[in-house]
């Protein structure tokens, strides 16, 4: 596995820290991969025959499936470790983002102060919708909403920490695997297409937005987030790694952007953490926002019951919207993201959905998620 990248908005571990976010990996991993089969295996010898004696018929959809294996002894022992480790590991990143936390914020003071010519940095200082309030996303303590004082930059940082752990380092060394997937996705199938200005939807700290910095180095970037922690964090870390994108706190349902003043829209790993309603606006506001002949790119985790006929697969990716504070997870799979995009204004013949591969394509992302290596996008042109 490759470390990740040392930048200099990166909080620093200390060895017992360390020690801690290596063990919390490899413990995920473990449940994960070694123990995680086992639940098929007590589906299919225990739950399933036990479910079809008391009701005449085998479990069909993932809520009786559900149903049918709440009780189960080894599910419930399987679903407290998956929950420890999770638990485990933001325990293993707090303590370095906190205790790095006022180094950070001068650091990123710094920055914004030395490296004025890269990009800017709006911040609204607007509450995050309620939606982002209420729950502590995939448990992240405190949100991604979470101020601790003036000029903060904590939320982005334990952010960047937790996008690392959590996907076992298969988001590579940067955090950029989706941008850079979608990225050559543009370059094999939208060869010719050259676009001016580019928006980010949703970019948290940007890792995702830099790829196209890079790809697209004429373009104007803007990258736009609810959270004024990720946004400060997002610009001190662009530009500590030298690159040029325009960052500004703002909800994505309702930019104050022009209409029609950008050839390309983006978002990566955003949808499935934003509420059902909010998605619909936002596909609207992209409508608003494209110019004539623009493309919108939504990228995100290949869940969606689409691709996953299989009840017992659906029920399984119930897991984290259950218990690890993912509450919109499940209602985005069973949602026609293309139907949306059509209730927003698109054309039918514009729009359509399709997996892409993974640039890193890093296989054990692959084994302990069950996916990875690829990602879902939805693509439509005005
Ligand atoms: C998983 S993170 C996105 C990761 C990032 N795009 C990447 O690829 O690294 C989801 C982000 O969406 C933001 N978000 C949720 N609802 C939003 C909205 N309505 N407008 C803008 N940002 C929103 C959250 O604050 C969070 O930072």
């Amino acid at each position: 596995m490759q470390h990740q990248f040392p930048h200099a908005m990166l909080p620093v571990a200390l060895h017992d820290e360390r020690a801690r976010q290596d063990f919390v990996r490899s413990y995920k991993v473990d449940v994960l991969t070694r123990l995680g089969p086992g639940n098929r295996e007590v589906f299919d010898r225990r739950a399933k025959p036990s479910y079809q004696r008391k009701t005449g018929q085998p479990p069909r959809s993932r809520r009786e499936i559900a149903t049918a294996m709440q009780g189960d002894a080894f599910w419930q022992m399987w679903s407290s470790l998956n929950r420890s480790g999770q638990e485990m590991m933001w325990e293993a990143l707090t303590e370095p983002a906190f205790r790095e936390r006022p180094r950070l914020v001068a650091q990123a003071q710094r920055l914004r102060r030395k490296r004025k010519s890269f990009g800017s940095l709006q911040i609204s200082g607007d509450p995050v919708p309620r939606y982002i309030a209420a729950v502590d996303i995939h448990n992240q303590p405190g949100g991604y909403g979470l101020v601790l004082g003036q000029d903060d930059v904590y939320a982005g940082a334990l952010y960047d920490l937790s996008a690392y752990h959590y996907s076992v380092g298969g988001l590579g060394p940067l955090g950029s695997d989706p941008g850079d997937s979608t990225v050559a996705f543009l370059r094999e199938h939208h060869r010719r297409f050259a676009p001016r200005r580019i928006l980010d939807l949703g970019a948290s700290i940007g890792a995702s937005t830099l790829p196209f910095a890079d790809a697209f180095p004429k373009a104007r970037i803007d990258a736009i987030d609810v959270s004024e922690g990720m946004m400060r964090y997002a610009d001190a870390r662009a530009k500590s790694l030298g690159k040029t994108i325009h960052f500004s706190q703002q909800n994505a349902e309702r930019t104050n952007l022009s209409s029609g003043s950008f050839d390309l829209i983006v978002s990566h790993l955003f949808f499935h953490e934003t509420s059902a309603a909010a998605v619909r606006n936002v596909m609207k506001e992209c409508h608003r926002l494209l110019a004539p002949g623009g493309l919108m790119i939504h990228s995100d985790v290949p869940e969606s019951n689409q691709f996953h006929p299989d009840p017992y697969d659906q029920w399984w990716r119930d897991w984290t919207t259950h218990f690890n504070a993912e509450p919109f997870r499940s209602t985005l799979r069973d949602t026609s993201l293309s139907k949306v995009a059509v209730a927003a204004g698109f054309a039918p013949r514009n729009v359509r959905e399709l997996k892409i591969p993974s640039a890193a394509a890093v296989g054990v992302y692959k084994k302990t998620h069950g996916y990875g290596a690829e990602w879902h996008l939805v693509v439509a042109t005005k």
